[in-house]
């Protein structure tokens, strides 16, 4: 599923995004980057050691990282080049301020991603799994941010939301329709339902197979046409 925002796309994909191939993906971090369960797991287990040696030079130089907040690291042995550490809110109900938090764990990646050059851009769905974000909530908070970043700042031409789970894909999908409703399509019956017929009748009033010329004929709803005239008629009228 995609839409075009601004000048970039925005898609979700269900898969695994150690295996994505973009320029940066975005890790659901803890505060203190030594790795964990998850997504975070997942990632330094097929990036290598290399990862987290330089998450912890980033924690001996500024200390433990705020929720809300992006750092960047070598993407190791992934077949994306970097990767960008960020750490969500824990859910504790919805008024403990979750939704900023969230969302400003998308912007600042987003942002530290436009500050280096890297223009394709993979998120795992932070918060939603051992922090406990109820997904329908945080697809709408993350699809809002991300469309607000591309329309208002921009720098990026893909962000692409990597959903592990059929579960996550579908309340994705369902925010992203909600957000951003797909146009209009011509399916069958809306076609059928739509489409126009011209009925055109002869001067002689052969359209309607007559022996003797008429002065005019009835449309199907009874609408009288003149002779030479043509009248458009909408199905089943
Ligand atoms: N690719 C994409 N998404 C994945 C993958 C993967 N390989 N593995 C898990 N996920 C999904 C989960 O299904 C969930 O939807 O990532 C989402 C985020 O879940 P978590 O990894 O539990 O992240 P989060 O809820 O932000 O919790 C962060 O978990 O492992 C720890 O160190 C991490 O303490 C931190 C906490």
């Amino acid at each position: 599923m995609e839409r075009v925002v601004g000048k970039a796309r925005l898609t979700l994909v269900q898969g695994d995004i150690t295996r994505q191939k973009v320029d940066v993906i975005v890790n659901a971090a803890n505060p203190g980057l030594m790795g964990g369960g998850g997504v975070d797991g997942a990632i330094h287990a097929a990036g290598g050691p290399a990862i987290l040696e330089e998450c912890k030079a980033i924690v001996a130089r500024q200390g433990s990282l705020p929720a809300g907040q992006a750092v960047l690291t070598t993407g190791g042995r992934l077949p994306a080049r970097y990767i960008i550490h960020t750490v969500g809110p824990v859910w504790r109900g919805g008024d403990q301020g979750e939704p900023e938090t969230l969302a400003s764990a998308y912007r600042e990646s987003l942002r530290l991603a436009v500050s280096r050059g890297l223009k394709t851009v993979a998120f795992s769905s932070i918060s939603t799994g051992v922090y406990g974000y109820p997904v329908e909530l945080a697809a709408r908070v993350c699809l809002q941010e991300a469309a607000r970043f591309l329309r208002e700042e921009g720098g990026v031409e893909e962000v692409r939301m990597v959903l592990f789970s059929s579960g996550t894909m579908r309340a994705f999908q369902q925010a992203l329709e909600e957000l951003m409703p797909s146009p209009q399509r011509w399916e069958a019956p809306t076609f059928v339902w739509h489409v126009v017929s011209l009925t055109i009748v002869s001067p002689t009033g052969e359209a309607r197979g007559d022996e003797a010329p008429r002065k005019s004929v009835r449309g199907r709803a009874g609408r009288r046409i003149d002779r030479g005239r043509c009248a458009i008629l909408r199905n089943g009228t």
